[in-house]
């Protein structure tokens, strides 16, 4: 993702930003939200939420980053005039800053997993995985801790070495196969016996299970998982070509995140009920249920390795853009600090994220405000900087920029989308965020 590499095509672009945007808040956050906060009534409020707030403000952000092409914490002066606006990219960047330092926490669990798969293998006792123990591995404080210095490390490396280009080469055959898996998932899940009360559970909106806390929630889920407000899409739209689509981009973001979300939905809770777990298991939802699947499967370890290394490059898809957001935004896209920035932004995410791997195990008694440091770290990004940083963009979306610029940009459909979109975007969206941000203080 450096200065200079343009996407020549559409579909280059598109793969590129969807490499970054999904990621494990679609395949592990979504499932372990809704289980908690009720199921069908969560999934509902996601797809409202991702459909009416989340793409037509993706729609912005691709707008703002077209028109800006440069690095977020200069674009909104290019676009404005007005360097105080500047803020907006900073938000973004501490909210990638935080992210990158609980997201290495789940990524250094999918490395822990793969090397106890591997393990169970070479010690021919791959009939085993079912009894992976989630408690003991992750209660380990110094296993999370190296699983998850190996995750950054990772990130960090191919950061320095500038070879995100082949990782996105390599995201067109591994997303598809992930997508393959996935749907190998659903289909083993829900042959289960015991199946349907799960696949209940996530399919059917109960009205009484819709809390405010939930609505807040399945709001900060469609943030997260549409990469909203980090400015993270903004700058895959600034390195983007002329020709690039907004509109289709953003819809094909969309339309698979909400599908990959559905499809861990639907890998997942069938399974939940099947081997009587709890909905609410919480963030290690799916390192607790999905082992005992694999094992139903003839090759089963084999096919649960395969799919945890799909899963790793997900996440890996992700975290690299968040270190090179952070790498862009501080050396202002010259080169040659590009290693020392790398380095030093990775040694400082790796510190904040040792107290949020320790959430686990030994500081798992400190609860506060929204419950675990883990919790805090997720809860501040997804329902303040967030929503701070969509909020900011709209403004200046919305009261400072040209309409008709704005309208170029959009581009002309026969649908004439543009006037709802901007009055979206001008007057209703501002007002929802606001409105639900207050809310979650009272
Ligand atoms: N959308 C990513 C996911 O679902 C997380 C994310 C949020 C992100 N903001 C970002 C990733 C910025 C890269 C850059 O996993």
């Amino acid at each position: 993702m450096a200065k200079q590499s343009q996407w020549k095509t559409s579909t280059g672009f598109i793969l590129a930003s969807a490499g970054s945007a999904i990621g494990l808040g679609a395949m592990w956050k979504f499932p372990y939200m809704a289980g908690v906060n009720g199921g069908g009534a969560f999934l509902l409020m996601f797809l409202i939420f991702t459909l009416l707030v989340g793409l037509p403000l993706l729609i912005m952000e691709f707008t703002v980053g077209k028109m800006g092409q440069t690095y977020t914490t200069k674009i909104y002066e290019k676009l404005t005039g007005k360097k105080w606006l500047n803020i907006i990219g900073w938000n973004g960047n501490l909210a990638v800053f935080i992210l990158f330092g609980f997201y290495s926490v789940i990524g250094g669990w999918i490395i822990i997993y793969i090397c106890t798969v591997i393990y169970h293998i070479v010690t021919l006792q791959s009939n085993q995985i079912g009894n992976l123990q989630f408690e003991a591995l992750i209660g380990n404080p110094w296993l999370t801790i190296v699983g998850q210095g190996i995750f950054i490390l990772l990130t960090t490396v191919i950061v320095m070495l500038g070879v995100e280009k082949g990782l996105e080469k390599a995201s067109k055959f591994m997303m598809p196969l992930l997508f393959i898996f996935l749907i190998l998932i659903v289909l083993k899940s829900l042959s289960l016996d015991g199946a349907m009360s799960g696949l209940r559970y996530i399919l059917e909106p109960r009205v009484q299970d819709i809390t405010v806390e939930g609505i807040l929630l399945a709001l900060g889920q469609s943030f997260f998982t549409l990469s909203l407000g980090t400015t993270g899409m903004i700058t895959y739209a600034s390195y983007a070509s002329k020709e690039m689509t907004i509109k289709t981009s953003a819809l094909s973001i969309v339309a698979m995140n909400i599908l990959v979300s559905i499809l861990a939905g639907l890998a997942i809770f069938p399974a939940i009920s099947a081997f009587g777990y709890q909905p609410t298991e919480g963030p290690g939802l799916l390192f607790i249920v999905l082992p005992k699947v694999f094992e139903q499967m003839t090759f089963g370890a084999g096919f649960y390795l395969i799919f945890l290394i799909l899963f790793l490059f997900a996440a890996l898809t992700s975290s690299i853009s968040l270190l090179e957001l952070n790498v862009s935004n501080f050396t202002k896209n010259d080169n040659t600090k590009r290693k020392r920035v790398a380095v030093i932004g990775s040694i400082l995410v790796f510190a904040i994220s040792i107290p949020a791997t320790l959430s686990f195990s030994s500081l798992s008694n400190i609860q506060f405000a929204a419950g675990t440091i883990f919790d805090n770290m997720d809860f501040l990004v997804s329902n303040i900087l967030m929503p701070i940083g969509a909020l900011g963009t709209t403004l200046v979306v919305g009261q400072l920029l040209d309409k008709e610029a704005l309208r170029d940009y959009f581009g002309r459909d026969k649908f004439k989308l543009f006037s709802p979109w901007y009055y979206l975007i001008k007057f209703i969206l501002p007002i929802v965020i606001v409105l639900i941000f207050v809310v979650q203080f009272i």
